[in-house]
């Protein structure tokens, strides 16, 4: 019998973990016996991290342009686990996406606490995006881009998931109209579909069809997920004093601004910085009008429209936009 009374209480807590599943506590004691010692470079798959930066050509600067990409799509997956939280947050959803019904009451300070995330990892990814607007060469980018066509950041899939998660369909097009129509139609309406039109034919570019054929199917899955779950719904669904809490809205207005103008804007200086020319302007890669298409004042999109006033949104994104062309 052990004499160290915690170690023994230790086990049988452990014996009665694996009995209740049916399994041997032996067998696992053995197992941890054996087992070698985690190591940092294991629990964070360092060496393949490490690998999964394959550059096309042999300029330096193209890893930069890899790795900033990849860190994007990180930040973009700790937002989306912030806000799935608030999505499943009130409602009892099966395993199989089944709508069973409310749970209990979405609380109020979960939304502030992971709102207040949210807008922290986007403003990294805004105040770091200058490592794509002053951190490549411009010669090199004009060349090592030529080999990566037609695959453009417009195909961020997570990004289009940040925003089916976050609001409405109709706040992400702008053919509305009075008449019912399908998730589908509304879907091929959206405001990026619109923007990845050929300059010269008017058709679908090459780079649209791709991402359509890897993940239509997928985003209409989770756009008809969410049309009751998405982040603007969740805060319609408050109780009225809950939706008039002072920090909620503003920080769910920070929120708006800093996905649909500040992180786009962050984004557009470096089309300006490397596709902007005197006289003509390089080709996108995606084949888009992209300075029609990108500049937030243009798009105007904004996931909580009532938040804002009539003169708010008249004038959405047009100072920062204006600050920059002058430039
Ligand atoms: C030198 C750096 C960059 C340039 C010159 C650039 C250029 C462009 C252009 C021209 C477009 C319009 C679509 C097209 O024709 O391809 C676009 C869209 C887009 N890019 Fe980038 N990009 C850069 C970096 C990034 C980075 C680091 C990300 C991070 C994932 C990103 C994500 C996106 C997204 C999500 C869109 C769609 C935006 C929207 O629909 O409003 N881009 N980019």
């Amino acid at each position: 019998m052990l004499k160290d009374k915690k170690l023994t209480q230790k086990i049988q807590e452990l014996s009665k973990k694996y009995l209740a599943t049916g399994q041997d506590i032996y067998s696992f004691l053995d197992g941890l016996l054996y087992s070698d010692y985690m190591g940092y470079w294991d629990y964070i798959h360092l060496d393949t991290l490490l690998t999964l930066q394959t550059p096309k050509t042999d300029f330096p600067d193209e890893n930069i342009f890899i790795l900033y990409h990849q860190i994007t799509e990180l930040y973009f997956k700790l937002c989306l686990l912030e806000i799935e939280q608030i999505n499943k947050n009130g409602k009892k959803i099966a395993e199989n996406g089944q709508d069973l019904g409310w749970n209990h009451k979405l609380k109020v300070d979960l939304f502030i606490k992971k709102m207040k995330r949210i807008n922290r990892y986007l403003k990294q990814l805004i105040n770091s995006f200058n490592i794509m607007t002053e951190g490549m060469d411009k010669d090199q980018f004009l060349k090592f881009r030529m080999s990566l066509l037609p695959s453009s950041g417009f195909q961020s899939v997570q990004y289009r998931m940040i925003e089916l998660r976050s609001t409405s369909l109709e706040n992400l097009h702008h053919n509305q109209t009075e008449e019912t129509k399908s998730i589908e139609t509304v879907f091929n309406q959206l405001y990026w579909q619109m923007g990845a039109n050929d300059l010269d034919s008017g058709e679908k570019t090459y780079t649209l069809k791709q991402f359509e054929k890897k993940y239509k199917k997928r985003l209409l899955k989770l756009a008809n997920r969410m049309q009751n779950l998405n982040l603007l719904s969740k805060y319609n669904s408050l109780a009225e004093e809950d939706k008039k809490n002072k920090e909620l809205i503003s920080l769910i207005k920070e929120y708006d601004l800093n996905i649909n103008v500040n992180w786009k804007l962050a984004h557009y200086k470096s089309a300006v910085k490397y596709l902007h020319m005197k006289k003509n302007d390089i080709a996108a890669t995606g084949g888009t009008n992209w300075q029609q298409y990108l500049p937030p004042k243009f798009q105007k999109i904004i996931f909580f429209p009532k938040l804002w006033t009539n003169k708010e949104k008249e004038n959405w994104g047009k100072k920062w936009v204006e600050s920059i062309l002058e430039k």
